[in-house]
């Protein structure tokens, strides 16, 4: 049984329908007058695999049906000056700074990633390149707004996707009853139903129906109906770690002809918080993550509309109350809680829909008889704690390492104390380690999710993040003194980059063609 048709439980719904076969009955109570949540949503790259693939849903076909457009990493803007000279600077004018959290691939060599020998450079004062720039083929194919796959659809690096959360929902929807036999029951829940010892055996509804089931799949929302309100499991609030907990968010038509479409996300830095932008065709979904312990409705609102020149009395603006955290157990008895009834933080580094997948994967991994035994339920709990637990720490480092402390909100982040965890990875990554290699080689990290999981933030993450923020290290590996011939040996590398980005941006179409073509517009 699941609780609740927004994306989490359409994509529980599908992914569990395929992967445990005809003998298992999958129903989805869904309350048609409850409105979902999502609108913009970014994801990263194992979607297509974890999910659509597990599915049997090609690319395109699901693109075309929910308007999806291309992701390669997000902006980052004004995160280290905020923009010099005005207090509150244009969103992508001349005085804005820039840099970017690639999904592509840093190459190795002889088993140190390129991070390290650009580091080596940096230190000793023999490039003044940027990281991404130095590393990476795609910041100028970013910059020019150019396409993740060519006209003839070669893809030649790795890419996620924008889309609008309510049409995947939709598309899942139909796809789960038509095509997995999932049961959809549109009704309102009630009343839990519990037995003696606290296991959920039915859920009452308005229309009068009892439904019955053996697992409950929490899927209601922030309110955590099933695990929160009918489990009592605690939900551990992070605000001790993260001070954004509201949002005001909007759509902006886009002239893509005279704009094009921009394949990556931004992530905006304002006086107190910062302000997604998530193209897709004809138009972007936009929303300022803000403190209200910083900024008030009304504040956040003019700040929000002045960026992009928005009448705040003409735009239809959604305002969102959020909680930060976890629950202390994601899995309790026989309650599953999958997506924001399980856990949120800030959409930052588009974890949201990562989390969701992440979780139904988990799920399927350790799914349960009838008997419940301890230690599949203990092993997801613990799975789910370390994800977020470690994206938490990861995100709270954006804010303690960003330059900025021109106003209250960008101050106090760097009051708040940091996890041991993240402490630890802090203190390597200046000595010059790299902080989670991927456990297998970068070009096959997107190809095996249970190596991506559990290395889901690794050397790049943080090299993008920090050298990106002016953040680096204070040391190169000390082996690259003692070896000559191993940082003469990257050199071809680095020049290969630079070769490929010009060859790319020779050859590439725009977003914007790609995507008119692709959705026939
Ligand atoms: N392992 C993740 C990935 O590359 C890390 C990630 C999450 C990420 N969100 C991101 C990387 C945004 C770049 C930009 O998919």
């Amino acid at each position: 049984m699941i609780l609740g048709g927004g994306t989490a439980g359409w994509m529980t719904a599908s992914y569990l329908g395929k992967a445990l076969g005809d003998d298992v009955t999958v129903t989805v109570l869904e309350a048609p007058s409850i409105p979902r949540i999502g609108v913009g949503e970014a994801t990263v790259p194992n979607l297509q695999r974890v999910l659509f693939d597990f599915l049997g849903l090609p690319e395109e076909e699901w693109m075309r049906e929910c308007n999806a457009s291309f992701k390669m990493g997000i902006k980052f803007v004004n995160w280290r000056t905020g923009g010099r000279g005005s207090a509150q600077p244009r969103a992508f004018g001349d005085d804005t700074d820039h840099f970017y959290h690639l999904f592509g691939l840093l190459p190795n060599h002889e088993q140190l990633p390129l991070s390290q020998y650009w580091a080596a450079k940096k230190l000793a004062g023999q490039t003044d390149e940027t990281f991404a720039y130095a590393c990476y083929r795609e910041p100028p194919i970013l910059d020019a707004k150019l396409s993740p796959r060519s006209m003839e659809g070669e893809q030649w690096t790795n890419y996620a996707w924008h889309f609008d959360a309510n049409l995947v929902a939709a598309f899942l929807r139909r796809f789960a009853v038509n095509k997995q036999g999932v049961r959809h029951v549109e009704d309102e829940m009630t009343e839990v139903l519990l037995d003696q010892r606290g296991y959920i055996t039915g859920l009452r509804t308005k229309g009068g129906l009892t439904l019955e089931g053996d697992l409950f799949v929490d899927c209601s929302g922030f309110r955590g109906l099933l695990i929160n309100q009918a489990m009592r499991e605690p939900f551990l609030d992070m605000g001790d770690y993260l001070l954004n907990d509201r949002a005001v968010a909007t759509q902006v038509p886009n002239n893509d002809e005279e704009l094009g479409v921009e394949p990556y996300t931004s992530s905006i830095a304002m006086s107190s918080g910062w302000t997604w932008k998530i193209p897709m065709l004809g138009r972007f979904g936009t929303g300022y993550v803000y403190s209200s312990r910083f900024a008030g409705q009304d504040e956040a609102t003019e700040e929000f509309c002045n960026l992009w020149n928005l009448d705040p009395s003409e735009t239809p603006l959604n305002h969102v109350r959020f909680r930060v955290g976890r629950n202390r157990r994601a899995w309790v008895r026989n309650c599953v809680s999958i997506g924001l009834s399980s856990c949120f933080l800030e959409p930052l580094e588009s974890t949201g829909i990562y989390f969701i997948t992440a979780a139904i994967y988990q799920l399927a991994k350790h799914f349960p008889d009838k008997g419940f035994d301890q230690v599949l339920v203990d092993r997801f709990n613990r799975e789910i704690e370390i994800m977020f637990d470690d994206s938490r720490d990861f995100i709270q480092a954006h804010f303690s390492f960003s330059p900025r402390d021109d106003t209250p909100f960008w101050k106090a982040n760097k009051q708040l104390a940091l996890s041991p965890d993240i402490t630890e990875k802090i203190a390597m990554y200046r000595a010059g380690l790299a902080v989670n290699m991927p456990v297998t080689d970068e070009n096959t990290y997107y190809s095996n999710f249970e190596a991506e999981f559990r290395n889901f933030w690794n050397n790049s993450n943080y090299y993008c993040i920090f050298a990106g923020l002016g953040f680096d290290p204070d040391r190169a590996p000390s082996v690259l003194a003692h070896r000559p011939d191993m940082k003469a040996g990257a050199e071809p590398i680095f020049a290969g980059i630079k070769e490929r980005q010009r060859e790319l941006l020779e050859s590439l179409p725009s977003t914007h063609d790609y995507l008119r073509r692709l959705h026939g517009k």
